[in-house]
């Protein structure tokens, strides 16, 4: 049921305004013990010719005449009109429609027929998956999630970082120093050294940077030397991705880099340039800009090489053209900013009324112990690191504090890459992240793990309750208790059950608010809520009390609700949900 929906109604029978126009100005009370709606009357004082208090008064008498079972109380508090609703048909409601939508509890299907392209990952080929790409990867994730369960028509891309300048580095590189022994037994390893010790050779050593664009040109013409090294320095990269990818487990509809717009790049000159928006400076092909207030978008090298921008304005037309989408997100660091405010308004430019629909979604970095870093010189933390440690510290708490867990291996998996993910998606995306293990990994706090253990907390009640006694599942279970006649909601109408239930009542605007914004943290943050006011509840009351089974069937179908969310609510931030911790 929608409160707001149905207080909107009562009010539109009392006053001159629209169901909608009030439904709008309805809002939620700070503080729920002012109420739970509010209705402010300002807007009915001018043709009413009242003070919105006196209003206020009059419209709150009037709710109480006809009042249906949904209404407690409602008073004028200034110019508002508070309500309250009954707990008890609140808390039947609310549990109802949990339970009966189990694990779609959120979802309206509000995307049906909507075309969504998610592009994020993206790590550039030859250099080891790094945790500057940790934010894309966790945070596109949860996107590509959230977008999915909304019934939207989500494909997910993974744009390799495939093409350019680097690899004329590394063919350049290799050819002076390599061997493929060394490399086919170092992996990203070996590619990387080569990489690094091509810059530092080109610093005395310019020439070789004209070496280097020579191979990308050679490469753009279809030289096959160059490209078969390239392609096994790719086939080289993708292992160690996919190793990660597969312990986070991410898995792409389409793995397809920049490379493959490699042929559709002069197109894109072309096009620009019959439409009048190229320009010649100092011997490289531009778009100018400065009428939108940002510098020029280079699209052709003075060498004829093409550039970052131009190939992403080919893979953006080329994508509109091949999926047809009513969204396309792009999910980098913030650094990227203006790169992709300026690609972004050339295909505006364009004339591409559907570059409205273009999206960059960006992310603050992750900030480690020793400040940030930069592949560049090979000082970079690889991802394949950070989820080793992650997992053996997570293995260590376990050790101490339930040495005696069954499948501690695979439950320390789930925890310690569930703590990363959490700990990036906690803070608003934009925001850099602070990274410090002790909190990142801390059962309690706000956290992966607490989220997880509140879960598991949950999980453990109804184990217990339901032992020997029947073989269906919790959802279910909880489901046939919350469905029956006799059940209703007078059992759970003590604060600390009224404050899970409106959070629970809550999750599906959450959701559609992290999908509008783009913000996966609008969720980790609804968990913590969530985890907090079960645990709350859990310490205050006794959920499997022995004398009274009414209580008890009412509070089991309360944690059976939770534990539901829980699970809901991790999966949708790509975090797995383990039953035991
Ligand atoms: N490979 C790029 C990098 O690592 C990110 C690609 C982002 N996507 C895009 N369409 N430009 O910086």
């Amino acid at each position: 049921m929608n409160y707001g929906q149905a207080l909107a109604e009562l009010l539109a029978i009392q006053t001159q305004l629209s169901a909608e126009e009030i439904l709008q100005a309805i809002e939620t009370p700070p503080d729920p013990k002012m109420g739970h709606l509010a209705f402010p009357c300002f807007r009915l004082a001018k043709e009413l010719k009242k003070a919105p208090p006196q209003i206020a008064k009059e419209l709150a008498a009037k709710l109480l005449e006809n009042r249906p079972a949904w209404l407690d109380e409602s008073v004028a508090t200034g110019p508002y009109v508070n309500i309250f609703l009954n707990r008890a048909v609140f808390a039947a409601d609310v549990l109802v429609e949990v339970l009966d939508a189990g694990q779609s509890y959120g979802s309206h299907n509000q995307g049906e027929g909507q075309r969504v392209l998610v592009e994020y990952s993206s790590p550039n080929i030859a250099k080891h998956f790094h945790v500057g790409h940790l934010g894309s990867t966790i945070i596109g994730k949860s996107l590509d999630n959230i977008y999915r369960f909304l019934g939207y028509d989500v494909t997910s891309i993974n744009h390799l970082g495939d093409w350019g300048t680097q690899f004329g580095k590394l063919i350049t590189a290799y050819l002076k120093w390599g061997s493929r022994e060394e490399i086919e037994k170092t992996e990203i390893d070996g590619l990387v050294k080569l990489y690094v010790r091509f810059h530092e050779e080109a610093d005395n050593d310019p020439s070789l940077n004209d070496e280097a664009r020579a191979w990308v040109v050679k490469m753009q013409n279809g030289d096959e030397e160059g490209l078969l090294l390239w392609r096994w320095f790719i086939e080289l990269s993708l292992q160690e991705y996919n190793r990660l990818y597969q312990r986070m487990g991410i898995s792409f509809d389409l793995i397809r880099g920049e490379s493959y717009y490699s042929d559709k790049m002069d197109a894109v000159a072309k096009e620009l340039a019959e439409k009048g928006l190229l320009k010649e400076s100092d011997g490289a092909k531009i778009v100018d800009l400065e009428e939108h207030g940002m510098p020029p978008c280079l699209i052709l090298r003075s060498d004829g090489g093409t550039l970052y921008p131009t190939r992403d304005i080919a893979a953006a037309l080329d994508r509109y053209k091949t999926f047809g989408f009513d969204k396309c997100l792009y999910i980098t660091g913030n650094e990227q900013s203006l790169h992709f405010a300026q690609w972004m308004k050339v295909v505006e430019l364009m004339g591409c009324s559907w570059a409205a629909g273009l999206v960059h979604v960006p992310y603050g970095m992750l900030r480690l112990e020793g400040g940030s870093f930069s592949s560049r010189r090979g000082n970079v933390i690889k991802m394949e690191d950070l989820l080793d440690e992650a997992v053996a510290r997570t293995l260590a708490i376990i050790e101490e504090k339930n040495p005696g867990l069954t499948n501690k291996e695979s439950v320390a998996r789930q925890v310690g890459i569930g703590a990363l993910v959490f700990n990036k998606l906690y803070n608003s995306r934009i925001k850099d992240t602070m990274f410090d293990w002790e909190r990142t990994l801390s059962f309690d706090g706000e956290t992966g793990p607490y989220v997880q253990y509140t879960h598991a907390r949950a999980c453990s009640v109804l184990r217990r309750a339901l032992s020997g006694e029947s073989t269906l599942d919790f959802g279910e279970m909880a489901l046939a208790m919350v469905s029956k006649p006799s059940f209703n909601g007078k059992l759970l109408t003590e604060d600390e059950s009224f404050e899970i239930l409106r959070l629970l009542k809550d999750f599906p605007r959450r959701i559609e608010d992290a999908s509008v914004k783009y913000e996966p943290s609008i969720i980790a943050r609804y968990l913590i809520d969530l985890s907090q006011a079960f645990n709350t509840f859990y310490t205050k009351h006794t959920i499997l009390v022995d004398d009274n089974k009414p209580l008890r069937l009412s509070r089991l179908v309360l944690t059976a609700a939770v534990r539901q969310v829980l699970k809901t609510g991790l999966s949708l931030l790509g975090i797995a949900s383990p039953a035991v911790m």
